[in-house]
């Protein structure tokens, strides 16, 4: 299918066609991957290594035809045997050490897809099956406690997640599992009864106090709760009226939940993420029918202390659906949740992206989920465990005074540094905004770069947080990214300006880009990977593949400009769509990545 956005397949069925006609159509002697991109762009754009397998295979089962002496003798028995009308797409074949196969794309077949798709203005998305609901467990954090660094990666990672699995077309449910409920809550009730004694009795609810005052509130509550025996025992009353539905227990839980809420959101509004709320607390009547169908199963172990746990096949440790003194914990909820995300939600796949510690305690959930029997019809069950966030000093990050580090304060830091700097353009005089759009400049950039620094690596490495090494205007960082696709904006709009030429009439009037220069279709060949790199993202959920597809777009394109002048040249047309087409797929990128793009610094 010559429309088919990816190469690989179709590459494949050329030289799988080939192969075949070369072993007389057993396909027992072919190889299952036939085809992968080169690694060296210098020897071609992709290689198939099937003549080495293939010729091993030959040889053992005896079928070899005479003029067959080597796996270079089978490279070029598949080249021979490929179909003439193939020839449209790759070119420049020739075999290279023992048998791979290396060729390139063909610029007409590059072209026609960038025709295409420069038309609709939207890259080419890969096919996919069928859509379907998906659960996306990300940010979740505690309520009354400080949102953290991890949680700032769970948040950002999410946020790419979401965004790749709705462009392709499937439904997803961006779920913020907060922790809302546990044996915490009853000593924050109790200090909040004894410091704040008209919260609870107030119709309204009262003031609502800030989340600073929240954290010491729980540090506080803590301590009185370690302190003294009493408070500990009316904390546990608490626990209890709380979970049977005590009005004043209610109405101050909820107040706590809303002040943590209102300062998570703070966070979220920054980086643009959308999350729908389902703590914790939402599972808390679904728990007891969960336990009830594994204990019917048979697979609930009564331990010592009577609680009620359930073992999984290769795991020492049990899940504990029910603590010895009858309470639930994040075990329980998390198989609660875990059935109403199969069961009601039906979803087909469900992601929760945490910090990597928690990886055995969800390969648990979904070993217990196969095991009773909750998995039919190939759900996908995915943990994206994370690494941690360190310091420059390669310790724990927290501020120079010892505290966690707010992630308002992070992100306004970084935000004020971005500020710094445009301002100094500005004064040097290479600046192309006033100082009015700072201030939105710095924010796109700014929150940009905290994000692509955490989504440019895979997600399970550590990292040391860089304001420096993120905000920097060289290298693989948003900066650069978001400076090379304005240089590209200006380009069109001195085009527009100095020769009357506007890209958007182009577009309209129909005009093609001609990949003649090899700059020209190497940039081509790099634009035209974004599908695969998506199949590859939905794949591993890895968003640091889209980072690598918009750096190496940029770094084509800064060829491309180099080599190639764009203005007031007989190919200015073609060269603009090209610019054009550049600015399309890298915000398209950022917009996957949720980076705000900028039209100029
Ligand atoms: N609240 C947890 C934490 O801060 C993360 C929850 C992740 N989601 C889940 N379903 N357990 O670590």
């Amino acid at each position: 299918n010559p429309d088919n956005p990816l190469l690989n397949p179709v590459l494949t069925a050329i030289f799988q066609q080939a192969a075949l006609k070369v072993v007389n159509g057993d396909e027992d002697l072919l190889p299952d991957a036939m085809v992968k991109n080169c690694s060296n762009a210098k020897h071609g754009d992709y290689q198939c290594q099937s003549a080495m397998p293939m010729f091993a295979a030959m040889k053992k089962s005896g079928n070899m035809p005479a003029t067959i002496k080597s796996p270079k003798d089978v490279a070029q028995a598949i080249i021979d045997h490929l179909d003439p009308t193939h020839l449209a797409v790759i070119e420049n074949i020739s075999i290279q050490g023992p048998g791979f196969i290396v060729c390139s794309i063909t610029k007409s077949y590059l072209q026609s897809h960038l025709i295409k798709w420069l038309a609709s203005g939207v890259l080419p998305k890969p096919p996919i099956p069928q859509t379907f609901e998906c659960v996306v467990d990300f940010s979740s954090p505690n309520i009354a406690k400080e949102m953290h660094v991890g949680h700032l990666r769970s948040t950002i990672i999410g946020e790419a997640v979401c965004r790749v699995l709705e462009f392709v077309g499937h439904h997803v449910h961006r779920t913020n599992h907060v922790g809302d409920w546990g044996t915490q809550f009853g000593m924050l009730i109790q200090y909040l009864k004894e410091e704040y004694p008209e919260v609870g009795q107030e119709a309204d609810g009262g003031e609502l106090p800030n989340i600073t005052d929240l954290t010491v509130f729980y540090k506080n509550a803590k301590q009185r709760f370690d302190e003294s025996a009493e408070f500990k025992k009316t904390a546990q009353t608490n626990v209890v009226a709380l979970q049977s539905g005590d009005k004043e227990c209610l109405k101050i839980w909820k107040m706590l939940c809303d002040v943590s809420r209102k300062e998570f959101q703070k966070v979220y509004n920054r980086l643009d993420v959308t999350l729908e709320e389902k703590g914790e607390s939402f599972y808390n009547d679904k728990i007891p029918a969960v336990i009830q169908e594994f204990d019917q199963a048979g697979l609930v172990k009564i331990e010592e202390g009577g609680a009620k746990c359930v073992f999984v096949t290769g795991h020492s440790i049990p899940l504990m659906l029910q603590k010895s003194d009858g309470g639930y914990g994040y075990d329980s909820t998390d198989m609660a949740a875990l059935k109403y995300r199969l069961q009601t939600l039906k979803a087909q796949r469900i992601i929760v992206i945490t910090d990597f510690s928690q990886g055995g305690h969800f390969e648990m959930c979904y070993g217990a989920a196969d095991e009773i029997g909750w998995l039919t019809s190939g759900q996908r069950l995915d943990h994206i465990g994370f690494g941690t966030v360190m310091g420059e000093d390669g310790k724990r990050f927290k501020t120079r005074s010892g505290d966690t580090v707010r992630l308002v304060d992070l992100l306004d830091e970084a935000v004020k540094r971005m500020e710094d700097s445009l301002r100094q353009r500005i004064t040097d005089g290479k600046a192309n905004i006033t100082e009015a759009e700072v201030h939105e400049v710095a924010e796109a950039i700014g929150y940009g770069a905290v994000k692509y620094f955490d989504l440019r690596r895979n997600p399970t490495t550590n990292y040391k947080f860089s304001y420096d090494q993120m905000l920097d205007t060289k290298g693989n960082t948003a900066v650069y990214l978001l400076y090379a696709r304005v240089r590209l904006e200006s380009i069109c709009a001195k085009a527009k300006a100095d020769h009357g030429v506007d890209v958007e009439e182009l577009l309209k009037a129909g005009e093609v880009p001609v990949l003649e220069h090899p700059s020209e279709r190497n940039l081509a060949k790099e634009l035209h990977l974004f599908a695969e790199v998506l199949e590859t993202t939905l794949d591993d959920l890895f968003p640091y593949h889209i980072c690598e597809y918009v750096y190496n777009v940029s770094i084509a394109a800064s060829d491309f400009v180099t080599q190639c002048k764009v203005l007031g040249v007989p190919e200015m047309k073609s060269r603009l769509l090209l610019c054009h087409a550049t600015m399309v797929a890298m915000r398209q990128c950022f917009d996957l990545l949720g980076i705000r793009h900028v039209k100029r610094i």
